[in-house]
């Protein structure tokens, strides 16, 4: 039989492999909410410009509320039959309020109604990105404030290259989390203006309000084009991207606590709570929380990459290619809310070990930037000759298998005759660190202007 909403120009109904292929229910009933609050406006602004009485809004609005209860009852009966969440309330509205649900759909297509009601779910997604950043943004810098002066290796290519404070490097995550919080804000800004009223495509000769519906809705405004309300998905885009690049940062700091638990550098303990046991081997303590949230950046890009694809090429206006957009939008927030929970906690529990930062801090020179300095600044040297020099020395060190600042004064004075005994207050791993106090630097001093300014913006 055909279709009850949509079937009064159809003999038949559809193919067995349609019933399968088509509907949308087994995902979009996620937008449920918004659905409800996009009919219960459209249906006051229908009764307050005279498109349909009030006490026919009286019926939607109780409708409305009963299957609102329903759906959070879980005795809603969704239908594979009914496509979509739109028809599914629009079908059960009509058993519940009579002739007046027909009313519901008047100057309004699903088309609309689908873009409205995604705008309201991505717009809320944005709200809960950053409400997940915020949380490991709060568990980072207290670990940095913990971590001031403890001295860690700062590498380059992974190799060791100049010490720098533990604090200082969790900080540089509190900023990329600070711009992806930039980016969700930027999206939600951008995509608060209301496709409702755009009707199926080309508007409606009722004379709507689409102000009253888009200001309902929390939006600021009623998007000024209909083709572009029905068709644009940049929105989703654009939560994509965001949701992308804050994967992707995820995925860095995953992998360096995937790095630091290993015994070969031993930086950080994770509670028992976020580390894994093996099932052959007794000893193991696996980081698997941070592999999967490294993981499972693939699938938030591989969203993205997805969603761009199906709009791609797409002409004006609708089209059910835009049906897709859904699954990616919903794959992509439930990845990235419960990765950023996830990282909240480990971070919230984990142990800095700084004996173990310390004692590496030390391994491969990384003072060596240190002795060049002092040549320039103490013997008038330029710094390419200093970094000569300083490389002549390094080698000497390491013939002798000692640390730079316990490499023997006359071992530096035969290579270079102008270093005194002076030098040997730059060359530990701690002055280095101290000395580095231009803007933006490690030293401690200087890492503490950070810790006050987000100790100041996370309140
Ligand atoms: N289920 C559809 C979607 O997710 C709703 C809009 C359908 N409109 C239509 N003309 N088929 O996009």
């Amino acid at each position: 039989v055909a279709n009850k909403m949509w079937g009064g120009r159809f003999e038949g109904g559809p193919a067995k492999i349609m019933e399968e292929f088509t509907p949308s229910i087994g995902f979009d009933q996620r937008l449920a909410e918004q659905d409800l609050a996009g009919s219960r406006t459209h249906a006051r602004m229908l009764a307050a410009q005279g498109i349909i009485s009030k006490a026919d809004m009286d019926a939607i609005l109780t409708g409305l509320d009963t299957i609102a209860g329903e759906i959070k009852a879980g005795t809603f009966e969704f239908k594979r039959a009914l496509e979509d969440i739109h028809l599914n309330i629009e079908s059960r509205l009509a058993e519940l309020a009579g002739p007046a649900a027909g009313r519901l759909h008047t100057a309004r297509s699903r088309n609309d109604q689908v873009a409205t009601d995604f705008r309201l779910w991505v717009r809320a997604a944005c709200q809960r990105a950053d409400e997940g950043l915020d949380a490991l943004q709060q568990a980072l810098f207290k670990q940095a404030e913990a971590n001031i002066t403890t001295i860690m290796p700062g590498f380059t290519h992974m190799q060791s290259a100049q010490p720098v404070t533990f604090a200082h490097h969790l900080l540089a995550y509190v900023e990329m989390f600070a711009r992806d919080r930039g980016r969700f804000a930027d999206a939600s800004k951008r995509l608060n203006e209301c496709p409702l009223g755009s009707a199926a495509l080309a508007g409606t000769p009722f004379p709507i309000d689409r102000d009253y519906t888009a200001k309902g809705l929390g939006f600021v405004r009623a998007m000024r084009n209909s083709l572009d309300g029905v068709s644009a998905r940049d929105f989703a885009l654009e939560y994509l991207a965001a949701a992308s690049i804050c994967a992707t940062h995820l995925s860095k700091l995953a992998g360096e606590i995937v790095q630091w638990c290993s015994p070969g550098f031993g930086f950080v303990k994770l509670s028992d709570q976020f580390t894994t046991g093996s099932s052959i081997m007794p000893q193991k303590r696996n980081p698997d929380a941070a592999e999967l949230v490294r993981g499972k950046t693939g699938r938030v890009l591989g969203d993205f990459v997805a969603l761009a694809t199906t709009v791609k090429g797409l002409v004006l206006a609708y089209g059910t290619d835009l049906q897709e957009d859904k699954e990616r939008v919903f794959d992509a927030a439930d990845t990235l809310e419960i990765s950023l929970a996830v990282m909240a906690g480990m971070f919230a529990d984990l142990k800095a070990q700084p004996e173990r930062m310390r004692a590496l801090a030390n391994a491969g020179y990384p003072t060596a930037t240190d002795l060049a300095d002092w040549l320039v600044q103490n013997c008038g040297k330029p710094f390419r000759e200093a970094h000569h020099i300083t490389g002549s020395i390094v080698k000497r060190a390491e013939e002798l298998g000692v640390d730079l600042d316990k490499l023997p004064l006359s071992e530096m004075q035969a290579v270079e005759p102008a270093i005194t005994e002076d030098v040997l207050k730059v060359l530990s791993v701690e002055a280095s660190v101290a000395a580095r106090m231009s803007y933006g630097g490690t030293a401690p001093d200087r890492v503490k202007e950070q810790i006050f300014f987000w100790r100041e913006k996370l309140k």
